[in-house]
C-alpha cells in the first residue's frame, strides 16, 4: 500500500490543486463550468487554511475544503464541506475516506459539533461515501440544477450533532451538545472561525 499523508495545504500546493480541479471536472459533481487552468486556486476568499490535501508517495492526490457556512456566531458550531476531489489516478484507494476522516477531525478540533455538505443527486460515488460516514439526507431541492440538459437534485446532507471525530477514532475536544454555552464551540478550540458568506460548493473547486 502506498504511503498516504494528509496535511494542511500551503500556497506551494497551488499548481497541483489547479491541476486536480481541471482534471477532475465533470457534470457529475460540478455546477460551474470547467475551471480555467490559469485561474489561481487560492484567493482572499479561498485561503489555504481551509484545505487539507492528501499526498500519495509525495504526490498531491486530492483535497477537501472545510469552511464555516456563515460568519454568524449562532452558526459557529457547524462546519461545511465545500469541495472534495481525488485525482483520477488515485481513486479507489480510500483517499477520499481518509480526507473526510481528517476533515471531521479538524472540524472537531475547531469546536464544531455538526458537519454539512451538498451533493448532486446523481453523484452516486460521493453519496455512497458520505452515507458510509454517517451523513444522512436532510433535504432535497428537486431539479435545482440544469446540467447538460437534465434537471438534477441538490441534496443536502449532514452529520447529526455530536462529536465529529468519533468516526475517525480520535478524541474530540468538544463533546457538548448544541445549546451548551453560546460560542462555546470556538472557545473550546481557541480558533477564530472562518468567515464565509459565499455559496456552497458542489464538487471541487472554489465557487
Ligand atoms: C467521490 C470521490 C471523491 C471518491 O474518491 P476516492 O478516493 O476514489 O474514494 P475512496 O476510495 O475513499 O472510496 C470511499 C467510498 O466512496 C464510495 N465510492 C468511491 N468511488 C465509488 C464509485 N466509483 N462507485 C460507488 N461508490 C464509490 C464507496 O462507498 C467507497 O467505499 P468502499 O471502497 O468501502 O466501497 C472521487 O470519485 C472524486 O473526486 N469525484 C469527483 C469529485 C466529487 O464528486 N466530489 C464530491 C463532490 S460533493
Amino acid at each position: 500500500m502506498s504511503d498516504v499523508m494528509v496535511r494542511p495545504a500551503t500556497y506551494a500546493d497551488e499548481a497541483d490543486l489547479v491541476r486536480i480541479d481541471v482534471r477532475t471536472w465533470s457534470a457529475l459533481h460540478a455546477v460551474q463550468p470547467p475551471p480555467d487552468p490559469g485561474k489561481p486556486f487560492f484567493d482572499e476568499r479561498h485561503p489555504p487554511d481551509e484545505i487539507l490535501v492528501a499526498q500519495v508517495d509525495g504526490q498531491l492526490a486530492g483535497y477537501v475544503r472545510i469552511v464555516s457556512p456563515t460568519p454568524l456566531p449562532c452558526n459557529a458550531h457547524v462546519r461545511q464541506i465545500q469541495g472534495l476531489a481525488v485525482d483520477t489516478w488515485a481513486r479507489g484507494r480510500g483517499i477520499a475516506r481518509r480526507l473526510m476522516d481528517e476533515a471531521l477531525r479538524e472540524a472537531g478540533r475547531q469546536g464544531a459539533i455538526r458537519m454539512t455538505l451538498r451533493v448532486l443527486g446523481h453523484n452516486a460515488p460521493a453519496r455512497r461515501l458520505y452515507e458510509s460516514m454517517g451523513f444522512t439526507v436532510e433535504g432535497v431541492l428537486p431539479g435545482e440544477f440544469l446540467l447538460q440538459g437534465a434537471y438534477v437534485d441538490d441534496v443536502l446532507m449532514g452529520r447529526p450533532r455530536g462529536p465529529l471525530c468519533r468516526a475517525a477514532g480520535a478524541a474530540c475536544h468538544l463533546t457538548a451538545p448544541l445549546g451548551a454555552a453560546p460560542g462555546g464551540a470556538d472557545a473550546a478550540s481557541g480558533r477564530v472561525p472562518v468567515s464565509r458568506n459565499g455559496p456552497t460548493a458542489w464538487g471541487n473547486g472554489p465557487p
